[in-house]
């Protein structure tokens, strides 16, 4: 069975040059929950999972999974699968990667088979990954980290290139890992992206804590209205002008501000009035979002440059900086064939 560890992160800052890419930061990932780790272009979320899996060395604090470092793990491949980004050799199959990675791990072949369904690629296995699209290289990478079977998944930008039926297939499918007992933390630059998968956020803006919580205590909090609808409108506006309730009349009823909608369905029932529609106006989510990483221009995309994003290995300046202990933990390249990357 999957052992979901919980993901600890201390004071941690990094900074590469005179760029403070992380600042203080430190939150708690729990198992049995998919957790966002959300934050505009260039906020810290990839330098925060590369310093989590032993990539990068942290300036200081620390970042623990089950209470050790990553390089310390003993079978890291069975204890935590991690895809930092879908970039694969070009020349191999898709089988082929999953094979040289599971043989490195010592991971039994019949688990090959097993990814490559649960991900639903298995069709186009047998294909050569240069010949991939986005979404299928994303399904790639998330096969690549169930190979050992983990309790705990790390995904950056899992839902990135996906087309609408695998963004509702991942949605699902994270939601099945966690409620294993999995961890499942899943880095997105959109809340509205993860917003229908997640249970617990992580939010930052420029490498700092901007909240942490259920997603229900930021609905809560960003939706101060809620919207209802009856039959007969001139007896509901009448029931909630009686409740002391301020509303509007809005498209499909009436707004009102009032952020718990159980408050508004008591002040019609108890004036005997029909309720036909009743919810939290859920709009308000994304603008604070928006409003708590500080971002109001909508850099949803490609707003600050992040070099980490653009090739295979050349995430960062000094090559001293990737760390020779670890062993292969993230899908951009295929480990030699025969390391199994223990300690150096
Ligand atoms: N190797 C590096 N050398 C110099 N600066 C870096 C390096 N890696 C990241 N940075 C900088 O650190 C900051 C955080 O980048 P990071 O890639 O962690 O952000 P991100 O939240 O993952 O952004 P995105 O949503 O665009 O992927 C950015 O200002 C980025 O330019
Ligand atoms: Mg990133």
């Amino acid at each position: 069975m999957p052992k979901g560890l919980p993901i600890e992160v201390r004071g941690l800052t990094k900074r590469f040059g005179d760029v403070t890419a992380v600042e203080q930061l430190s939150f708690t990932v729990q198992p049995g929950r998919v957790t966002g780790f959300l934050g505009p272009n260039g906020a810290g979320k990839t330098t925060t999972l590369r310093v989590l899996l032993g990539l990068v060395r942290p300036t200081a604090g620390t970042a623990t999974i089950g209470g050790v470092p990553y390089a310390k793990l003993e079978r890291p491949l069975e204890a935590v699968g991690a895809s930092l980004d879908a970039t694969f050799h070009p020349g191999r199959t898709a089988r082929d990667h999953l094979k040289v990675y599971a043989t490195a791990a010592g991971i039994a072949k019949p688990r090959i088979g097993e990814v490559l369904e649960l991900t639903g690629i298995q069709s186009v296995a047998d294909r050569r990954v240069g010949g991939y699209s986005l979404g299928m290289r994303q399904r790639l990478a998330l096969a690549f980290t169930l190979l050992g079977d983990p309790g705990v998944l790390i995904l950056d930008e899992p839902i990135n290139g996906l087309d609408p039926e695998g963004i509702r297939w991942i949605r699902g499918f994270l939601q099945l890992l966690a409620r294993d007992g999995r961890t499942v933390l899943v880095s997105s630059h959109l809340l509205s992206e993860v917003q229908q998968s997640v249970d617990d956020v992580v939010i930052i803006s420029k490498g700092r804590l901007v909240r942490t919580g259920t997603l229900s205590s930021l609905e809560l909090d960003s939706a101060p209205q809620s919207i209802v609808d009856s039959p007969d409108r001139d007896a509901a506006a009448a029931a909630l002008t009686a409740a002391g309730l301020r509303f509007a009349p809005g498209r499909n009823g009436f707004i009102v501000d009032e952020r718990d909608p159980a408050k508004v369905g008591a002040a019609l029932a108890a004036a005997g009035v029909g309720v036909s529609l009743l919810h939290r106006l859920r709009s308000g989510l994304e603008d604070s979002f928006l409003q708590l990483v500080g971002e109001s221009d909508g850099s949803a995309n490609g707003g600050t440059p992040a070099p980490a994003s653009e090739a295979t290995v050349a995430h960062d300046g000094p090559a001293a900086e990737t760390s020779a202990e670890a062993p292969p933990a993230v899908a951009s390249e295929p480990p030699a064939e025969s390391t199994e990357g223990k300690d150096a």
